[in-house]
């Protein structure tokens, strides 16, 4: 019988029981999976993070003044995700520059990457304020309603184009819910292009993003006991134009059962796959509409030079 209070389980009970068999996103998050993701961001082929970072490097104190305009009280920073907070300390740099101090709140599962962060942070820059959150967005959401007034939430590297528009919605309405109104939201999306660029973002030379799917079996192995022979499996990334999505994949090379114990085991054809990730490329009225079901108005659309990538910075309405 499936433990229900086991979160990874439970999620591999209903990904691999399905049809079209599936395994969520945040598996891969394990130590090592997030070492890899590291890795990905760093890639040559991988030119989110890049492009990201060059609109923070070009465009941070426009997007402070825009987010700080109308208010008196000073601007706090949150960010979903946070990660080593990286690209993030361009931004926090300008916001002590043009208001003096502020207050950064990291939000991450990861209290290594937070530990990591913080110190840095506390190092680099005097004026900055660190005070990390340990947990997942839906637990670290209330926080983000105890700082001050006014408040920009990010939610960079197009994470949101890892949940379906409906998901999406809901996510973006629990963050608007923290704001008050004029709080702002700071979106990275990543923008449709030609499959030749996708395509390879998803599926390196030096072969790290196929260790990071494979990364999955290997911690369903350790943590569940599971008996995937992961040599029998291999990554394979897919563009789906009808969803405007990269998908990724681990396809079966053999016929074979799989056990795990307490979910049961599964067959798969030669050939068949576990859909593992979704990462949504987003028309600029797709990414507007998901804002505008969510609470928030559309402010700017800030993009790098080759037009690779966009920020959205929004407004809360009046709810
Ligand atoms: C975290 N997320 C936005 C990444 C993406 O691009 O969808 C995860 C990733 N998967 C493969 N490479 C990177």
């Amino acid at each position: 019988m499936t433990d229900p209070t086991h979160p990874v389980l439970a999620a591999v009970a209903q990904g691999l029981g399905a049809r079209h068999r599936t395994l969520p996103p945040w598996l891969f998050y394990d130590r090592r999976g997030s070492e890899l993701f590291e890795r990905i961001t760093e890639l040559p082929e991988y030119y989110l993070t890049r492009a990201e970072r060059e609109i923070l490097e070009t465009r941070s104190d426009d997007i402070v003044r825009l987010a700080a305009s109308g208010a008196e009280d000073p601007l706090h920073v949150v960010e979903l995700g946070a990660g080593s907070a990286t690209k993030t300390q361009l931004l926090l740099r300008a916001v002590v520059r043009l208001q003096g101090a502020c207050t950064f709140l990291p939000v991450d599962v990861s209290e290594a990457a937070l530990d990591g962060a913080v110190e840095r942070l506390d190092r680099e820059e005097p004026g900055l304020r660190v005070r990390p959150v340990a947990g997942t967005h839906h637990e670290a959401l209330p926080v983000i309603g105890e700082l001050g007034p006014r408040r920009l939430v990010l939610f960079l590297g197009s994470s949101i184009g890892n949940h379906e528009d409906e998901e999406a919605v809901a996510l973006l309405s629990a963050v608007a819910e923290q704001l008050a109104p004029g709080g702002c939201l700071l979106l990275g999306t990543d923008r449709r292009k030609d499959p030749a660029v996708l395509l390879p973002a998803y599926d390196d030379a030096q072969g790290v993003t196929a260790a990071f799917n494979l990364n999955l079996l290997h911690r369903l192995r350790r943590e569940l006991g599971a008996d995937f022979d992961v040599s029998s499996w291999r990554h394979e990334a897919r563009w789906n134009d009808a969803h405007s999505r990269v998908e990724m994949h681990l396809v079966s090379t053999v016929a074979q059962v799989v056990t795990v114990p307490g979910a049961g085991s599964f067959h798969f054809e030669a050939g068949e796959s576990i859909h593992t990730e979704s990462s949504i490329k987003y028309a600029r009225p797709r990414v507007e509409r998901l804002l505008r079901d969510a609470g928030f108005e559309p402010v700017e659309v800030l993009t790098d030079a080759n037009e690779r990538f966009d920020l959205h910075l929004a407004r809360r309405v009046q709810g």
